[in-house]
């Protein structure tokens, strides 16, 4: 049965609808399939449970399970942790990765106990205020504990949603994950928060996988959008990848005898404070469709050869890419062959170079492969 939320909830949130069947399938499947002998399963002790939420938060149930053992054992109580050394609680964390979890994990227990006396509070609010423990981990912290009425919002807990529901857009994006959370929050059942809430997780962790997704038995098949569309492949979707900028530059080869026309490039962008070849301004930020070609700016090149002596002839060399992190830099190189050379008029970031020294000068690696090329 759908049921308009306005109709529960008259000025609470804008969804459709929500499906009071989704939080009694969970609980329902979970009681029978779920995860039982999970270490941290076996207490509701805060710090127990604390403890393992924050190393569960970027790592392996099966990786977690040694380090939760042993930092049990050297700090059985939030009390032993805070008086721990940071090196003792560095050296039971290395292996796990991120320590950054584990800096914070010493800060909270040391809060904990000199604010709460060494009770963690129920209120997820509070919780939250503490180091490394977000929306999400203080949700399951205060669920698991205290069996507070809380909403958990992980990555699993995200691909099962994007799915169940048939989310589209990417999860990690903030009108996406703001969209969720009003769903958490509205499926939320009215007791059996810790069957519940261990459900969404190993749903996540064991049938809504990543990939190939054990639908056949999972309990919100019948709810499920995606699998009913065939679209588990494609929900939740992928982080958009950003647009790939792409930028061209004509460079001027300007060439007398054995030497040629250097530009010392200003100190900020990129090649920052490098020697490189004049460049014909307004070339740099078009896009590579819809760019002139080199001939389109020919007075402009015959202009600045002009300012550094008489060319013979103007030809073109091959385009070539050039890829940074951020974009992509399509070079036009254009040779001009100077017969004559005039004193040096221009401003003195521009320089002579010879050939043979290309091999030394401070140019970008692209530019200097050109004129090596060209020198051979
Ligand atoms: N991941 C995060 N919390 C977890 C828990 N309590 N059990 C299993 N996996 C988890
Ligand atoms: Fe995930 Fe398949 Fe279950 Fe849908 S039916 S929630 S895709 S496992």
């Amino acid at each position: 049965m759908k049921r308009s939320i306005k109709t529960i909830f008259p000025d609470a949130i804008t969804l459709d609808y929500v499906d009071p069947g989704f939080s009694a399938a969970v609980i329902t499947w979970q009681k029978q399939h779920g995860r039982h002998a999970l270490p941290w399963q076996q207490s509701s002790d805060a710090y127990r449970v604390w403890l393992s939420e924050i190393m569960l938060q970027q790592t392996q149930v099966t990786a977690v399970i040694p380090y939760y053992a042993r930092f049990l054992q050297s700090f059985p109580t939030v009390f032993d942790l805070a008086s721990a050394s940071s090196e003792q609680v560095m050296s039971h964390w290395s292996g796990l990765g991120y320590y950054t979890r584990a800096r914070n994990l010493h800060q909270c227990a040391k809060q904990v106990v000199a604010q709460y006396g060494g009770n963690f509070p129920a209120d997820p609010a509070l919780l939250e205020q503490f180091p490394g423990i977000g929306r999400s981990t203080a949700a399951a912290i205060s669920a698991f504990s205290y069996g507070t009425i809380a909403a958990i919002l992980d990555g699993n807990v995200k691909r099962v949603f994007a799915r169940v529901f048939g989310i589209e857009g990417y999860p990690g994006s903030k009108p996406v994950e703001d969209a969720m959370w009003q769903r958490a929050q509205a499926l939320l059942p009215a007791a059996d928060i810790e069957s519940y809430t261990q459900g969404l997780m190993d749903l996540g962790a064991t049938l809504c996988t990543r990939s190939r997704p054990a639908c056949q038995r999972c309990p919100l098949q019948t709810r499920c959008i995606a699998y009913a569309h065939e679209r588990t492949g494609e929900l939740p979707m992928r982080k958009p990848k950003k647009a790939q900028k792409e930028k061209q530059a004509l460079m001027l080869v300007m060439q007398h005898e054995n030497q040629v026309l250097l530009e010392q490039r200003p100190n900020s962008g990129i090649w920052g404070g490098l020697l490189s070849l004049p460049e014909i301004d307004g070339m740099r930020d078009l896009l590579a469709t819809g760019a002139p070609a080199w001939t389109d700016r020919l007075p402009e090149v015959r202009q600045l050869i002009a300012q550094f002596g008489e060319s013979e002839e103007i030809t073109s060399l091959p385009e070539f890419t050039h890829v940074f992190t951020h974009f992509k830099l399509h070079i036009q190189p254009v040779r001009a062959s100077l017969s004559q050379r005039h004193a040096m008029i221009a401003e003195a970031r521009y320089v002579w170079v010879d050939l043979a020294q290309i091999q030394q000068a401070a140019l970008p690696a692209p530019v200097k492969n050109l004129l090596l090329t060209m020198a051979r």
